[in-house]
């Protein structure tokens, strides 16, 4: 039998699961690390921690499972998208990696904006210059930390560094290069005029491959140290929203998902670039070679009730420790309880700024219409129905933008909960899917890896082969209706905050 093991360097942990080439999972290992916020709204985590997540669990995923080392053919990474990490000549990490959330970098994209116009960064990078993205973060470290900058010789995506330390290999693939806003989108390439315009040395970025190229093979101390053989091909691989789409089987136009991560994502794939001129969503080349897609980004989605959980949860936090069940699904039956809209409570997510529809790095986290009747559970609930607003947000775009969707798959640690399935149902007014396999971007990336080692013939029919259909969520049109009027105040809330927020972000 051959295997495969899909990597995904997540925000909260790094997942490896190795699968064989049915799709079955023979083993799976997981481990967690911090995230810093030395300031309000930055974001930070040590690459070192990814690096050191990713030996543990491979080797960790290899004693489980016993599979021979020779019959595991190819490993997918797949990672948390925009972050910068900066290696000097030696390839040892210069400073901790300013990750997808961190909003530093408002001035940086005014910059970006002098340099070259809107319309013109649109063209090249299909998007306008954005505040999460890897270019304003570079200029940042080369404004801010000018002898960091100095050192500076290779610049790589989370993954990427990660591909680096198995491989020893300087590489991306169009995916998660698409988000650096350095490359070419329709072009699938880096583009020249962006890196002379922004003065950037292209020999400090990796060879561009598409995500089932084969980039290379493991380094033999790696091998000797995970229990793997050095002909295991490690492949391009992909950002983890371009993973997730593969690993539900969303290769086609007309399929789209819906994660809830610590971010939200509404993704749509498209055999053609489409661009919204107005910058909203991102178009980025998808996992699936020659095709793109769309994809409508909240900032603070599975964060926000982390966070609430973190923050004002111990109780449920040690009732599911006693009771030995996830602390999440305390939370759900509880939820359950409070009615559609919690009782006049309403919650923007915007805890690290958001992206989709505001592309606002200053605005921030609101509770609306607290009153003395509210519990905790209300809170929780409009926790989780403010993060299905700004996702229904993301998918009004998609609209907008002529997306024809007749597919909405669920995925994502939220994806997990039918009650929050049922609030995005309710408010796309569609049906919401769940597949078998909940593996995600993990699967995705061990789908491509299979393309590359030539067990798979293409993404689409290895999609076709593996993942099948679980659970629909069929849309209300009674709680959809309430909830399109909550909606409506909801947006109008961030109308009304716009200027505050300004004035709050200036104290
Ligand atoms: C996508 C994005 C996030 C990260 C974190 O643009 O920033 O989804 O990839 O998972």
């Amino acid at each position: 039998m051959n295997y495969l093991i899909g990597i995904d360097v997540g925000t909260s942990a790094t997942k490896t699961v190795l699968f064989d080439e049915n799709g079955q999972i023979k083993g799976s290992v997981s481990c967690e690390y911090p995230l810093y916020q030395p300031e309000n709204g930055w974001a930070e985590q040590k690459a070192e921690d990814w690096r050191d997540a990713v030996l543990k669990t491979l080797k960790e995923v290899m004693e489980l499972s016993g599979v021979p080392a020779e019959e595991v053919k190819g490993i997918g990474i797949s990672g948390q998208m925009h972050g910068l990490v900066m290696l000097d000549e030696q390839g040892e990490v210069l400073r901790p990696s300013i990750i997808w959330c961190d909003q530093r970098t408002g001035e940086e994209v005014e910059d970006m904006l002098r340099i070259m116009p809107r319309e013109r960064w649109i063209q090249i990078t299909a998007n306008p210059p954005l505040t999460g993205w890897t270019a304003a973060k570079i200029l940042w470290v080369r404004k801010h930390e000018p002898e960091i900058y100095a050192r500076c010789r290779h610049i790589l995506l989370p993954k990427d560094y990660i591909r680096y330390i198995l491989t020893g290999v300087f590489a991306t693939e169009v995916s998660d290069a698409s988000g650096m806003q350095l490359l070419d989108v329709p072009g699938r390439c880096w583009s020249d005029e962006v890196l002379e315009k922004l003065e950037i040395p292209k020999e400090w970025l990796g060879t561009v491959y598409e995500s089932c190229q084969v980039t290379g093979t493991l380094l033999p101390e790696i091998a000797e140290q995970t229990g793997l053989s050095t002909e295991v091909k490690v492949v391009g691989g992909a950002g983890d929203n371009a993973a997730a789409a593969v690993g539900t089987g969303v290769v086609r136009d007309g399929s789209a998902f819906t994660t809830i991560g610590t971010s939200g994502v509404v993704f749509a794939h498209s055999s053609k670039v489409t661009i919204d001129p107005k910058g909203r969503v991102h178009t980025c080349c998808c996992a699936v070679p020659g095709a793109w897609h769309v994809m409508g980004v909240t900032q603070g989605a599975g964060l926000s009730l982390k966070w609430f959980k973190d923050q004002f949860c111990q109780d449920y936090v040690a009732e599911a420790k006693k009771q030995g069940v996830d602390v999440y699904d305390l939370i759900n039956r509880d939820i359950e309880k409070i009615p559609v809209g919690s009782d006049r409570l309403l919650y923007l997510p915007y805890l690290m700024g958001e992206r989709t529809p505001h592309l606002d790095p200053d605005c921030r986290g609101v509770f609306f219409g607290l009153s003395a009747i509210h519990t905790k559970a209300h809170l929780l609930r409009a926790v989780m129905e403010g993060v299905s607003y700004s996702l229904a947000d993301c998918n009004e775009i998609l609209k907008e933008m002529g997306v024809d969707v007749d597919q909405m798959m669920a995925c994502g640690g939220g994806g997990k909960s039918p009650i929050w399935r049922q609030m995005l149902s309710d408010l796309y007014q569609c049906q919401v899917k769940t597949v078998y396999q909940s593996e995600g971007p993990a699967l995705g990336v061990a789908i491509l890896a299979g393309v590359g080692c030539g067990i798979y013939e293409s993404v689409e029919s290895a999609c076709d082969r593996l993942i099948r259909e679980d659970r629909v969520s069929q849309p209300s049109a009674e709680d959809g209706a309430l909830y399109e009027k909550y909606h409506k105040l909801y947006q109008k809330l961030y109308t009304d905050l716009k200027d505050s927020y300004k004035l709050l972000a200036q104290l």
